[in-house]
């Protein structure tokens, strides 16, 4: 069953077409992977799903309830909760602080508030760090903490936005783990990433977006192997290197 239904979605600035009649289906359960060129529409179509833009055309159902031009914490409420792109941590906080505002977004207690924040603090691997001041965490621990007070708020689908992004390779390789983590505890997940390799290995379906348009949809070995998305976005380069190594390297 589709947790997260996109039919049809538009969404013009002026003359430009970020989103053009997108549609697809995120199953309960699956982790679907968006990629794309830079300027392909996916943030956009993020800010959509998650009630940030109010798309020009087109209409979204969430676990089978309409929720097009619903406001962003009313979409959050219903357990459709994105991360950002560019990380905003509340930097003068603690790394647990800032888990906890996740936390009471959610409406929980003091004592519920903290065993879900300590529970995110395990599931995305920031023991240890609790105390220190989200300000002065490097990268890939910023997007950790944005996971985890995203994951705090208990969404049943979370839309990370290249939560990769800058990220080392033992990071990278950190970061599937927790995301696999995530998917066997149940939670759905729409994952914009340009790391390819990572895409290949954590998603079960993968949707290209290329000038605002859905150009493929399967699986990631239908993916790579598509003719439209090696022109558009892989480059013949990627796919050789894939056939090669089939490993978890970076994507640059
Ligand atoms: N608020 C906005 N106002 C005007 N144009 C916008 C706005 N947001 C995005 N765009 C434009 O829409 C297009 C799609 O941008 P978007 O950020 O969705 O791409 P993306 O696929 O997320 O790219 P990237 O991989 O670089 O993050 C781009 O041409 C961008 O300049
Ligand atoms: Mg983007």
């Amino acid at each position: 069953m589709a947790l997260l239904e996109v039919r049809n979605l538009t969404m013009k600035f002026g003359s430009l077409v970020a989103c053009n009649d997108v549609s697809f289906d995120v199953e309960k359960g699956s982790v679907v992977g968006l990629i794309g060129p830079n300027g392909a529409g996916k943030t956009t179509l993020f800010n959509c799903v998650s009630g940030f833009y109010k798309p020009t055309s087109g209409r979204m159902f969430f676990d089978g309830r309409e929720v097009t031009n619903l406001p962003a914490h009313e979409v959050a409420r219903r357990g459709a909760v994105r991360t950002f792109q560019v990380v905003r941590p509340l930097k003068e906080m603690t790394v647990m602080d800032n888990i906890l505002v996740g936390a009471f977004l959610r409406g929980a207690d003091a004592d519920t508030a903290r065993e879900v924040a300590e529970e995110c603090l395990c599931l995305c691997r920031l023991e240890g760090m609790a105390d220190n001041l989200a300000g002065g965490l490097p990268t890939g621990y910023k997007k950790r903490l944005e996971m985890a007070r995203a994951l705090a708020t208990k969404p049943s689908l979370l839309m990370l936005d290249e939560a990769m992004a800058g990220l080392t390779t033992t990071e990278i390789r950190d970061s599937i783990e927790i995301i696999r983590g995530l998917k066997k505890g149940g939670i759905t997940l729409l994952v914009v990433e340009h790391i390819m390799e990572a895409v290949m290995s954590i998603a079960d379906k993968v949707v290209v977006l290329d000038s605002g348009v859905k150009i493929a949809e399967g699986t990631p070995q239908q993916i790579v192997e598509d003719e439209k998305v090696i022109t558009a976005y892989l480059g013949a380069k990627f796919t050789e290197r894939m056939k090669r190594t089939g490993g978890v390297t970076r994507n640059d």
